[in-house]
């Protein structure tokens, strides 16, 4: 059984996310650069397990819990709404190449098939490229907004969720 883990303060587990989310970056590009290094497989599986199971939970936490309740509770005139559909688009090419870099990243780490992925280091550098642009509008802008207007009901049932979201619930 998977550890369930219990999401109390949800913006600053947002923002931890987004650290682990810097290491993923580097991984990938040293992983693009040398992709036969003996650390190589071990890289490659550790990114895996990020993608197959953090990112996409990340991104539903995003846009189903931190988006809309922000939506609910900020002035119109902020630019949220602009800012957030730039940042779901940007969610939605993530999973393109997250589609792409898995079955690459299956075979680097069995070291296997290498000659067939050619396209990695490109997508890879697209990917870290792309995902650090969009968590410096998320630290930048989003969070920074969702302190102002989110109050400690809305945190706690967006904790609440979050929690939930882990839990398969
Ligand atoms: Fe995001
Ligand atoms: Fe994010």
């Amino acid at each position: 059984m998977s550890e369930m883990p219990q999401v109390r303060h949800p913006l600053e587990f947002l923002e931890g996310h987004h650290d682990r989310q810097r290491l993923i970056c580097v991984a990938l590009e040293t992983l693009a650069q040398e992709p036969t290094s003996k650390t190589a497989p071990e890289t490659a599986r550790m990114i895996l397990a990020y993608f197959e199971r953090e990112l996409p939970l990340h991104i539903a936490d995003e846009e189903k819990d931190l988006f809309p309740l922000i939506r609910e509770r900020c002035d119109e005139d902020d630019g949220f709404d602009e800012i957030v559909a730039m940042l779901e688009e940007e969610h939605d090419s993530d999973m393109d190449l997250h589609s792409r870099l898995v079955p690459a990243l299956k075979l680097l780490a069995d070291q296997t098939g290498l000659e067939t992925i050619d396209v990695f280091a490109r997508d890879a550098i697209s990917f870290a490229t792309l995902q650090r642009r969009h968590l410096a509008w998320e630290n930048g802008a989003v969070l920074p907004l969702a302190r102002q207007c989110l109050s400690q009901e809305d945190l706690d049932g967006m904790a609440k969720s979050m929690t939930a979201r882990r839990q398969g619930a």
